[in-house]
């Protein structure tokens, strides 16, 4: 995608005045706003349909603007170092005097952090005097947006701008770690937590699935095509799409591959665009081939799994 100086001010134009718009990123798009102003935060909320208890993930340029809000310890520079830029997410203690607004984290005295790899958006965050608030460009629950026709999908002329950065590289989101004590994975996400172990040279621990609803981490029904979903599918029923992980011979019309070569990076970058797909051309439900519940693939059964709690 060609990086275009005039799209980067009209996107700066439409922030600076407190409006939300889409952006891209390596992950997912998402639906940005100034992370300072508390008008422009409860805009997001609205647009998405999320409820207030849900904390937004803010977006920086760099770590120096990252400190003004957020206290940082040992790990997170030892994870900031190798992975970021990039698809990592990480909560952190936030200052007092931060100037995040209190709707991003439901006055809550954690955010989440992130620094995005993807050159138009870093542009932007470049040029603003503050953060973005992003979450994921999608009504709550729904699928997430990886092209700006996605984000038009869900929005429609709710929302104003989408900065176009062309389709997102990964297309799942990011992984979430929170360093505000022992680290712990709250959402599996591109990058695996095998390698964040690595780096910290310590085992993590998981809290994938909190026990209070809409409670900082996730709720259960989340990425959801807006149908039935089912997975470990090995014969579809009648009227339901099939995604196949890996090529074969089919007497079925209504197949849908998510790889023809049970390439699980392949798998996750084409899986919210084929669900939004099947959903589109009418099916009534989706079935999904058994996928490997190793590296990615656990990332992508979690996201199947949440979207099938219909
Ligand atoms: O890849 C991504 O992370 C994308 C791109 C746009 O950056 N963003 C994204 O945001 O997926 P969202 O809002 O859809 O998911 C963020 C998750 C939510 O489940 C939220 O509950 C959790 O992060 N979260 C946000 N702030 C938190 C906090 N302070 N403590 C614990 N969880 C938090
Ligand atoms: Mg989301």
């Amino acid at each position: 995608m060609k990086f275009n100086q005039s799209n980067i001010k009209k996107a700066k134009k439409y922030l600076n005045k407190n409006t939300c718009i889409g952006v891209p990123t390596e992950t997912v798009y998402g639906l940005a706003a100034n992370a300072y102003s508390d008008l422009a935060v409860k805009k997001i909320f609205k647009l998405k349909k999320r409820p207030k208890t849900n904390p937004l993930i803010v977006h920086y340029a760099n770590i120096n603007d990252l400190k003004k809000d957020c206290v940082i310890n040992e790990d997170f520079t030892k994870l900031y170092k190798k992975f970021s830029p990039g698809p990592i997410t990480y909560i952190l203690k936030l200052k007092k005097d931060s100037k995040i607004s209190k709707s991003v984290t439901n006055k809550g005295k954690s955010l989440a952090v992130r620094f995005s790899k993807h050159k138009i958006f870093k542009k932007l965050l470049s040029q603003l005097s503050y953060p973005l608030a992003a979450p994921s460009a999608n009504i709550s629950t729904r699928l997430s947006a990886v092209q700006t026709s996605d984000v038009r999908e869900e929005f429609g002329s709710k929302i104003k701008y989408i900065l176009d950065g062309g389709k997102c590289k990964f297309g799942l989101e990011s992984t979430i770690i929170s360093l505000t004590n022992n680290p712990t994975i709250l959402r599996l996400g591109v990058l695996e937590t095998s390698k964040i172990e690595k780096v910290l040279n310590k085992k993590v621990s998981f809290k994938l699935n909190p026990k209070k609803k809409n409670a900082p981490g996730q709720s259960n029904l989340h990425y959801s095509p807006g149908i039935p979903l089912e997975m470990n599918v090995k014969k579809p029923k009648k009227n339901q799409a099939f995604l196949l992980i890996k090529k074969r011979k089919i007497n079925f019309y209504n197949y849908f591959y998510l790889s023809k070569i049970n390439n699980l990076s392949e798998a996750a970058k084409n899986l919210y665009t084929v669900l939004r797909k099947a959903k589109n051309k009418g099916f009534k439900s989706i079935g999904v081939e058994k996928i490997n519940d190793t590296g990615v693939g656990r990332s992508i059964n979690d996201r199947l799994k949440r979207a099938s709690k219909l």
